[in-house]
């Protein structure tokens, strides 16, 4: 929990060691996916779903401009988090420094509008509470290899939730692990895969690399890429 709320609500400047090279190079990764969720939405966005959505960040920033987010994760324990910070603006956590030592720290989001704009639901991608409705933009941030069926995700469930002419951002490092998807079901060449898997109703509209920094403890950090990928649909 300590882990995300200082992946979500920390610059990765407070967290890296003073005077660390990448200190300045790497932004926070659940505001850069909204981000750029929002260059390339439509102008006259009102509903966008963030799936995974985790403790929240990547929802308050979506909902800087679009009036109406949901934000649904798997996980209880992160959407009572998520709705902790929506309710008071910010939740304090102890921050890992080594062993058993942990320093206090806060997650904060002071700006009210988008706090209140925002709903968090605890559920599953993969059976969505039944009258979500359709959206403008969809986020589904390093979600894909988390799921037990990421091809049933791509084929069925993202074209009932995006509105013609709306977008829905992949994110994902493509990290296959049997803990999460059987092993028969994971992606050879992932991005191929994706593209032929939304073919029948999306096009793709943009791709880059977003790179992330997840802390263990003070001095130990995994350095990752993810492909993001932006499809609109037809
Ligand atoms: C790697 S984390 C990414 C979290 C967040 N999007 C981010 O970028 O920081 C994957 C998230 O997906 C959630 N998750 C896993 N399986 C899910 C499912 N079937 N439905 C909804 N959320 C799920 C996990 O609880 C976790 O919060």
């Amino acid at each position: 929990m300590a882990e995300y709320l200082a992946f979500h609500y920390l610059e990765p400047s407070q967290l890296l060691p003073p005077g660390a090279p990448l200190a300045g190079s790497i932004d926070n990764f659940p505001s850069a996916c909204a981000h750029l969720l929002l260059r390339h939405a439509p102008k006259r966005a009102s509903r966008a779903l963030d799936l995974g959505c985790a403790v929240g960040r990547s929802s308050f920033e979506i909902a800087r401009r679009i009036p109406e987010v949901i934000g649904i994760d798997y996980s209880k324990s992160f959407i009572r988090a998520a709705k902790k910070v929506q309710k008071k603006g910010r939740l304090r956590f102890n921050l890992l420094e080594e062993g058993t030592n942990t320093r206090p720290s806060f997650a904060t989001f002071p700006t009210t509008t988008p706090r209140k704009r925002t709903t968090f639901l605890s559920g599953d991608a993969l059976h969505l509470p039944s009258g979500l409705g359709s959206f403008d933009a969809v986020l589904a941030a390093n979600l894909i290899d988390r799921l037990p069926e990421p091809k049933k995700f791509l084929k069925q469930i993202l074209p009932s939730l995006v509105k013609p002419g709306g977008i829905v951002l992949l994110t994902s490092p493509y990290t296959w692990s049997s803990e999460f998807t059987p092993r028969s079901r994971w992606f050879k060449d992932s991005f191929s895969t994706i593209r032929m898997a939304l073919r029948p109703s999306f096009r793709l509209l943009h791709r880059q690399n977003l790179p992330f920094l997840l802390r263990e403890h003070r001095r130990k950090f995994q350095f990752t890429f993810s492909d993001a990928t932006i499809w609109q649909r037809f």
